[in-house]
């Protein structure tokens, strides 16, 4: 799915700011002919969550209506409208002017609806968004879910069945934007290496209909291509070499740009499309993760896309400050646990080097969700609109499908495998994981996949207090882990909350001491392994979840405090990550 772009062909007219608001308590708006008319005078922000924006809304976890107005200049007349909604949690419903245009259901990922013929052309638009944020057992994530299994989370509140605040609203932007009659409507790049030489194909989607010239080119190169499409050619494959490529790596994170540019007959251009993307190529080698051929190690964090005020909307702010912090200290990765983030997230660890593991929001799934068919078919389209959206990114290296599930029961075998084999027919150019916390040699999902993701609180959830013996035992499980799997192990989660200001010598548990002490004795253990390809902190900054006794407002396992204040662990990482962290020591 292309991204929103203003060309010389396309118009794009930000929808972010104030729309009017209400809460739906009774969920009975759309009989109350609230598609025609919000009754509101309440004004709410977009993009970001409704419940911290009020003090009643924040634990409202029903249904909110927004709406807003706009007007369409008449030189857009002749054009396509879209509305693009960035990410809303978790079933939206659109419509124009009183008329639905779309539903979409699933949060973290965008939906697009053509409105063209639902515009008006002679006064103010009326678009109102429907948003439905209930927490169901169906639901991905799920929440409310009844299974022997979930102990840790039963009884918090709100009844979500996974560890961060199952916020509502319009998360991500909103933008209408314009194509011409003919256009663009997909490009998909893969790239490779031959010695010097940079390897790119590109899948290049067009809209029905179109007949003419489709030209590619990558621009500062000779790279150049045309090819003719009759009435019923949709895409086309263009297969280019660039020679002496710079390839992308977090050192020099170069991005080439491919433009798409569609011409009639009279060699008129119809329709053009830049798509940044980076030449390299990501494997598992042995026991190795390797970038453009060269071994790395995955230094980082598991982290959330949270922040005080915005819950889980998403601010250009924040996310030029949580890179700056990842560069302060050190990383060179992040897993996007444990849903797509942001376009926006990702094109900046396009530009900024920075390696992401992709994940699913795909958290605890238990025996329930292997029965049938229903949640299987609804993960696998999760799966294929975050691969469609992501796909051009350089900066995803892998993918995650699924983390903490249960995989120990038989029915895992079959459903992960099914996922995994999902995943690689739309994607044969990145190594995928799952993430697992129970003991290894009892998981029969985790054959299926390339490298193996552990999460592991030795010394926390278990031996806690006892850091060396957890240090031991983390060390011990890891051994085991590679003898029954032989595949390469990244510890996606390690880690301790701490209380920002608590400080007890010797150190004990909620401690920033203890906090730092554990996570530097681990991360070494991890990366002194010699089958190890990553170690990733839980977590970058503490973040907002239910209400549970083990919860101090907010998870306080962040090295850096919600509002991205260093604790002492942020600096005893920086001071063992310094700037080469991406690399192991010698293996000899
Ligand atoms: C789990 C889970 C996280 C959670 C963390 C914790 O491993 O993956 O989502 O926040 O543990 O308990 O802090």
């Amino acid at each position: 799915m292309l991204y929103p772009q203003s060309s010389s062909s396309r118009a794009m007219i930000s929808l972010d700011g104030f729309w009017k608001f209400a809460p739906d308590v009774n969920d009975d708006g759309e009989q109350r002919g609230w598609p025609l008319q919000l009754p509101a005078d309440r004004e709410i922000g977009v993009p970001a969550s409704w419940n911290e924006q009020f003090q009643d809304l924040m634990y409202f976890f029903g249904t909110g209506w927004y709406e807003r107005e706009v007007e369409l200049s008449r030189q857009l007349r002749s054009e396509r409208i879209w509305l693009r909604v960035g990410s809303a949690n978790y079933l939206s419903t659109v419509w124009v002017n009183g008329t639905e245009v779309g539903r979409h259901e699933g949060a973290h990922l965008p939906f697009v609806f053509e409105i063209t013929d639902h515009v008006r052309w002679d006064g103010p638009n009326r678009i109102t968004i429907r948003v439905d944020a209930a927490i169901a057992a169906d639901r991905l994530p799920p929440g409310d879910v009844e299974d022997e299994q979930i102990v840790g989370f039963k009884g918090q509140y709100p009844n979500n069945y996974y560890d961060f605040f199952p916020y509502g609203g319009i998360h991500r932007s909103v933008t209408l934007f314009t194509t011409p009659l003919s256009f663009v409507s997909d490009i998909q790049i893969t790239t490779g290496i031959d010695g010097t030489d940079g390897k790119v194909k590109a899948h290049v989607g067009l809209s029905e209909g179109f007949e003419g010239a489709c030209t590619v080119s990558i621009r500062g190169t000779q790279c150049r291509s045309s090819v003719e499409i009759g009435a019923d050619g949709a895409k086309a494959v263009f297969d280019f070499t660039v020679p002496a490529a710079r390839l992308w790596c977090p050192e020099d994170p170069f991005l080439y740009e491919l433009e798409v540019r569609l011409t009639d007959g009279d060699g008129q251009v119809i329709d053009q499309y830049v798509q940044t993307f980076g030449i390299r190529t990501v494997s598992i080698r042995g026991t190795e993760l390797l970038l453009n051929g060269k071994p790395v190690f995955l230094t980082g964090f598991g982290m959330h896309e949270d922040f005080p005020v915005l819950g889980k909307g998403i601010s250009p702010a924040v996310i030029a400050k949580d890179f700056n912090l990842l560069n302060w200290i050190g990383a060179n990765s992040v897993r996007t646990s444990h849903y797509p983030y942001s376009d926006e997230f990702l094109s900046y660890a396009d530009k900024h080097g920075l390696l992401v593991i992709g994940e699913t929001p795909f958290v605890g799934f238990v025996r329930s969700h292997y029965q049938g068919t229903a949640i299987l078919n609804k993960a696998k389209r999760v799966i294929t609109e975050m691969i469609e959206r992501d796909v051009n990114h350089p900066c995803v290296i892998a993918w995650s499908l699924a983390n903490e599930g249960d995989t120990l029961a038989p029915e895992a075998d079959a459903f992960y495998e099914a996922l995994y084999s999902h995943a690689k027919s739309l994607d044969d150019t990145r190594p995928i994981t799952i993430v697992n916390c129970v003991d290894v040699e009892k998981d029969v999902a985790l054959k299926h996949y390339d490298f193996v993701s552990l999460n592991r609180y030795h010394g926390w959830y278990e031996q806690a207090g006892r850091l060396d013996e957890g240090c031991r035992i983390l060390s011990e499980k890891l051994d085991r882990c590679y003898e029954v799997l032989g595949k390469p192990v990244i510890v996606t989660e390690f880690g301790a909350d701490a209380v920002a200001g608590v400080h007890v010598d010797p150190p004990e548990v909620f401690s920033e001491e203890y906090q730092a002490e554990m996570v530097t004795r681990q991360y070494e253990i991890i990366r002194q392994k010699p089958y190890t390809i990553g170690a990733h902190v839980w977590s970058f900054a503490d973040f907002k979840t239910s209400q549970t006794p083990s919860r101090v407002v907010v998870n306080r396992k962040g090295v850096f405090t919600r509002d991205r204040q260093p604790k002492l662990s942020a600096h005893k990482l920086k001071a063992l990550w310094g700037r080469g962290s991406s690399k192991k020591p010698s293996r000899t």
